[in-house]
């Protein structure tokens, strides 16, 4: 097992991507918290997940979570910072609370977790802290300022860190997801003209990604197969920030 006695914190772990990265890092041997603002219990594989409440906009609840970690194995090996979330909105009308909110969900949350995990991993000289950022955060998107701003600063975040720390032993990267389904994804997609399918249609991949294909990625970030990974911002996107946008892209018959 690629994780074998490992201890890991996943946030947002109820749900969606999280959820599907606690799975795999229990299949693969490691003791889980999976932290939610709303626990809940889930597939268990070997009941090595252990639900746990967490706000981690809270820079408290998060340093609490790593202590609970602690308390409970003694180390901390890997620390996933997943939880965030899009704030939909034109610039133009954005009010200062939907910036606040957005930087708080998917920037401040990812600070927390990055900073809290730092402590005891630099002690052991040994971790792998993952970050999952997004799409959003390579490019400009209509109704999406403030979530892509947040996820290109979780981007930089990134990097100094792992600059930072380059020589402890400790490893930070991020994950940048396309599209995948997940419930926000799905409910948002339905309000859009055309619904659901000509969303899908649209994703250059022509299908979304699975939380398991994010999941795999990070299971490689958090394993000993990365061990000279570090600083590295990993699209998971099926080529969607690869592509020139000046260029249209064909319809393709398969
Ligand atoms: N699904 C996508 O298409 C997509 C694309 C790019 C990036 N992402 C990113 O992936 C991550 C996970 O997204 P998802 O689609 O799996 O979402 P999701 O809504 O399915 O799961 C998010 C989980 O986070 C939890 N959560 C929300 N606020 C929290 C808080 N304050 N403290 C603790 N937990 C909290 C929710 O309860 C939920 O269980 C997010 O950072 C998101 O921005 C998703």
């Amino acid at each position: 097992m690629r994780l074998e006695g490992r201890i890991a914190i996943v946030t947002g772990a109820a749900s969606g991507i999280g959820a599907a990265i606690a799975a795999s890092f229990a299949t693969e041997g490691a003791q889980v918290l999976a932290a939610d603002i709303a626990p809940r219990a889930a597939e268990n594989p070997a009941a090595r997940i252990y639900p746990c409440q967490c706000d981690v906009t809270d820079a408290d609840a998060v340093n609490a979570l790593v202590a609970d970690a602690l308390a409970r194995f003694g180390r901390l090996d890997i620390m996933v910072n997943n939880v965030g979330a899009a704030v939909h909105g034109w610039l133009k009308d954005a009010s200062n609370a939907d910036w606040d909110r957005a930087i708080a969900i998917s920037l401040s949350s990812t600070f927390y977790g990055v900073r809290a995990a730092l402590g005891p991993m630099l002690r052991q000289r040994s971790g792998s802290i993952i970050n999952i950022s997004s799409g959003a955060g390579f490019g400009g998107a209509p109704g999406m300022a403030s979530y892509g701003a947040a996820k290109a600063a979780v981007h930089n975040l990134t990097q100094s860190a792992a600059v930072e720390n380059a020589r402890s032993g400790v490893r930070i990267n991020c994950i940048a997801p396309g599209a995948i389904e997940s419930p926000p994804i799905v409910a948002w997609a339905e309000t859009l003209p055309g619904g659901l399918d000509a969303y899908v249609d649209s994703l250059l991949p022509g299908r979304f990604g699975k939380p398991e294909e994010i999941a795999a990625a990070a299971l490689f970030l958090a394993s000993d197969e990365a061990s000279f990974v570090n600083g590295a911002v990993i699209p998971v996107d099926g080529a969607a920030s690869a592509r020139m946008a000046a260029i249209a892209v064909p319809t393709w018959d398969s």
